[in-house]
Formats: C-alpha cells, sequence, structure tokens
C-alpha cells in the first residue's frame, strides 16, 4: 500500500501524481467527496456541538452553489463518483435543490454520479420530491432513540416528531437502500438498541451504529465511557443470529445479517475496528477548506482558489489543491495514540 503504480502519472513537484484519478501516498484512490453545506443544524445533540455559544463560521465564506459545482465538476474530472451531502444540517440551506441539480448532472468515472444526502430528517418530508427531481438518489438519516425525553436531553430539542416523519417520508419515496444511524452512547441508548434495529426494518430501512468519535466541540470524549462494536454485537444477538454479509468493499459499515435476512445491521467501528486503510472519502467544508480526514488537523484552503483577487478561476489550481489534499493524508487517524489530537472543528463544522 505504500507505492504508487506508475501508470497513474508522473509525479509533480509536490509528490502527487499530476495525472489520473486522486490517489493518495498510500496508495489509496479517493471516489468519495462529502460536502459540507453549513455549520448550522436545527438540532444540538451532545456528542456533536455544546448546547450555547457556538461561534460559527463566518457567512461570507460559505462556499455558493456555483463554487461548490465548480470543485465538484473538476473533482468528478479527476474520478470522484460518489458525493454526499451533509452539513450541520444540509436541509437548512435554502439553495439545496439547486446544489443537488448541479451535482446530479456530473459524470464521473463510471458514468453520472451518486448524489446522497447525510440529514438528521428534519423538514425532510416536505422537500423529498423538490430533491428527489434535482437529482437526490439516497439519504441516511440520524436517529438515536425513539424515546422523545431521552431525544429532548440529547439533542436539547423536543423534535422526535418531525424527525420520524421525516424517516417515514424517506420509506415511502423510492430512495434505496435507506439508511439510519444511530451513535451508541452510553447511559443514553444502550439499552434502546434492538428496538432501533427493529424501528429501522419495519420501515425497510438498515440501522448503522456508529461508535462514537473525539468529534465534540466540548472535547468531553472518553475512550472508556464509549459503548464499543463489541458490545453492540452483545446486545443485538440477545435478539437475533448475526451472520457477517459479504461484500463489504472499502465501506466503513461492517454489515450483519439479521436471522440469515435479507434484513441487515451495519457497525461503523472507527474506533475499535478503525478501516483506514480503505478509505476513498475527502472532504469539503461549508467554507472552502478541504480535510483529507475527519481527524485532520490541517486544511486546504479553496477560497482563495475560487475568489482570486484578480482574473478567472482557474479550474487546473482547484485540481491542483485537490491532489495535494489527497496526497498529504495520513495512513490513520491514530485516535488510541497518546499523541492524538482531537481537530480543532466539532463534527457540525467538518461534516459527517
Ligand atoms: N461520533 C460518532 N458519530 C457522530 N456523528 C456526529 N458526531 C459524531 C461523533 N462524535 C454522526 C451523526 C450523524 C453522522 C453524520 O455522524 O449522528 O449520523
Ligand atoms: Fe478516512 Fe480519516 Fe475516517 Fe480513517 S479516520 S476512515 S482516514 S476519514
Amino acid at each position: 500500500m505504500t507505492a504508487i503504480p506508475l501508470t497513474l502519472g508522473r509525479p509533480a513537484p509536490g509528490g502527487y501524481s499530476a495525472a489520473g484519478p486522486l490517489v493518495d501516498a498510500h496508495g489509496r484512490t479517493h471516489r468519495d467527496l462529502r460536502i459540507s453545506l453549513t455549520d448550522r443544524c436545527s438540532l444540538r445533540c451532545a456528542y456533536c456541538m455544546p448546547e450555547q455559544g457556538n461561534t460559527w463560521l463566518a457567512r461570507p465564506s460559505i462556499l455558493t452553489t456555483t463554487e461548490i459545482a465548480r470543485v465538484a465538476a473538476v473533482a468528478a474530472s479527476v474520478g470522484i463518483g460518489a458525493f454526499r451531502l451533509t452539513g450541520g444540517e444540509p436541509l437548512l440551506r435554502r439553495d439545496l435543490a439547486e446544489v443537488v441539480a448541479a451535482l446530479s448532472g456530473l459524470r464521473g468515472p463510471d458514468g453520472p454520479v451518486e448524489v446522497a444526502m447525510t440529514t438528521n430528517g428534519i423538514g425532510l418530508a416536505d422537500r423529498l420530491d423538490e430533491l428527489i427531481d434535482a437529482g437526490l438518489r439516497r439519504v441516511n438519516i440520524s436517529i438515536d432513540t425513539l424515546n422523545p425525553d431521552r431525544f429532548a436531553a440529547l439533542t436539547r430539542r423536543d423534535r422526535l416528531d418531525e424527525v420520524l416523519a421525516g424517516i417515514a417520508a424517506a420509506a415511502r419515496s423510492g430512495l434505496r437502500p435507506l439508511k439510519l444511524n444511530a451513535v451508541a452512547i452510553r447511559g443514553v441508548n444502550d439499552d434502546e438498541l434492538c428496538d432501533l434495529v427493529a424501528f429501522a426494518v419495519a420501515h425497510g430501512a438498515q440501522l448503522r451504529f456508529i461508535e462514537q468519535m473525539p468529534l465534540d466541540a466540548g472535547h468531553t470524549w472518553d475512550r472508556g465511557a464509549m459503548v464499543t462494536r463489541a458490545e453492540i454485537l452483545d446486545a443485538l444477538s440477545s435478539r437475533w443470529g448475526l451472520t457477517p454479509a459479504p461484500g463489504r468493499g472499502g465501506a466503513p459499515a461492517e454489515r450483519w445479517l439479521l436471522d440469515g435476512g435479507p434484513a441487515a445491521v451495519g457497525v461503523i467501528a472507527s474506533v475499535t475496528a478503525p478501516f483506514c486503510g480503505d478509505c476513498d472519502r475527502l472532504r469539503l467544508t461549508a467554507d472552502g477548506q478541504l480535510r483529507n480526514c475527519l481527524f485532520a488537523t490541517g486544511e486546504f484552503n479553496l477560497l482563495p482558489v475560487l475568489r482570486p483577487i484578480s482574473g478567472e478561476v482557474s479550474e487546473a489550481a482547484i485540481e491542483e489543491t485537490l491532489r495535494r489534499c489527497v496526497w498529504a493524508k495520513l495512513p490513520g487517524h491514530a485516535i488510541d495514540d497518546p499523541s492524538f489530537l482531537q481537530p480543532e472543528r466539532g463534527m457540525n463544522a467538518i461534516g459527517g
């Protein structure tokens, strides 16, 4: 995984290949770009944001639809085939359907690109038709608890009903596979894991549990308190027979069939079983910073490239920034290393 195949083009002065797909110094080809559309959110999940005192990104620095489309077009031309819109909460972006339409018209390495969205579901029911018409192909909806009081305590907003309406709308739509994300949290929802899976199955969806990661703005993450993949599987096996599902590829979620399938459950064990060796993901923040990892401590600033003081925007300069960013990616996140430093941005300002 360390050598770069010779077919990928001549190394440019910075070490990265100047042609071909986006390959990092460890041989991973990047196919997936996550685009955060805003750092604002309609909820205040404790593992992501503080209740008050958020410092928001400066409005003038937020990329416009045109700027996002420009970066996406260059990304598609160098091998990005999947775009995922995230936040904060992407539904807070008024021009969301325009962003979806601009991206869904692009062609990636294998034909038309896939445009997906990760959302908390609030307001989704009212806008899903419009988004599907614009070319949205998949949604992942976050739901950590089915209990209204717990929901209000965890998210500091009493809005579970609106999330459930969003999930119901997605279930009625033709968008499949439909995935529901739950962060497993000790003392909050760790007695609800089976109920969450059963709820997903009843909606024709697949539940994916995510191990809690050190990305909270309050820096309160505690390795010892985290609910692990092993504990999640242990809890689920009290209700279902779990057999590993084949064909994971580079996907973050490991999947298990429930009682032989076809229903399945996924676990994203970013902390106890990291999948960095297969990572093909790259991130663009709402304020125009490229990040090669959720846990990266450095960023590659596209704003000066997208807003040159003089002259036209250069697609070549966008491509060069993408290549430099990917090339600099570290082999893994080293959360367990004593020297690990949590990124300065919270998850809401990075994009899930
Ligand atoms: N650890 C794990 N998952 C997180 N998410 C947000 N913050 C964290 C964290 N600290 C999840 C959200 C959403 C997805 C985008 O990332 O719940 O499902
Ligand atoms: Fe990719 Fe970074 Fe996540 Fe590892 S931690 S899978 S390198 S984004």
